[in-house]
């Protein structure tokens, strides 16, 4: 009996205490371009892209620059094909690439009471959590949502809330 629960308890150590922290968590943000509301728009003639950026209405109502951004806050960017001349995107009378409604990828990032607890603390976001999305709201994922790619580039930004645009945004436009 003893070490029948002592094998019990070896193996439940070494079960990932993780199990659920991971981007099946993070539900695509069905309806975002009505509901959301569109804060930047980024040409990225790198990649031949637009990307345009979603907050949530009410996480944008309560953040406040320079603080830590609320629980439950969505942020999505939305990458857009572009009209292109030759190889390179074409330009609008502003300088600016002209987007088309073809959706490649999106990405969200989502911030839950706790949702970084289950992080090491080398990995963690704060309490946010990513997903990477078709634009039909199937998955993109694997190993790189998981455990690396979003995470540590984010990381980057910790003195921003692990976001490149939106913390920024707040300072710019209500700070
Ligand atoms: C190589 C670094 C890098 C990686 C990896 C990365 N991001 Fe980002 N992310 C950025 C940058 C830089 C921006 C700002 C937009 C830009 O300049 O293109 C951004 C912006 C965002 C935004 C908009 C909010 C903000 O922070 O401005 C979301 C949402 C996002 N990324 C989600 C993701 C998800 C989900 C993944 C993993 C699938 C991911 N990112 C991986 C660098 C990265």
């Amino acid at each position: 009996m003893r070490i029948r629960s002592l094998l019990f308890a070896a193996v439940a150590a070494m079960l990932p205490a993780t199990s659920w922290a991971g981007p099946e968590r993070v539900d695509f943000p069905a309806g975002y371009r009505d509901a959301f509301v569109e804060y930047l728009r980024v040409d990225r003639p790198d990649r031949k892209t637009t990307r345009f950026f979603y907050v949530d209405p009410e996480s944008l109502a309560a953040a406040e620059p320079g603080r830590e951004l609320p629980q439950g806050t969505v942020l999505i960017m939305e990458d857009h094909k572009v009209v292109m001349n030759g190889d390179k995107p074409a330009l609008n009378a502003e300088g600016r690439h002209r987007p088309t409604d073809e959706v490649t990828n999106v990405f969200v990032m989502e911030k839950r009471p706790g949702w970084g607890a289950e992080y090491p603390l080398e990995t963690r976001n704060g309490d946010w959590d990513y997903a990477w999305f078709e634009a039909d709201g199937s998955r993109k994922q694997g190993d790189f949502v998981r455990f690396t790619g979003c995470f540590s580039c984010h990381m980057n930004r910790a003195n921003r809330d692990f976001t490149f645009t939106f913390f920024k945004y707040l300072l710019d436009t209500k700070g």
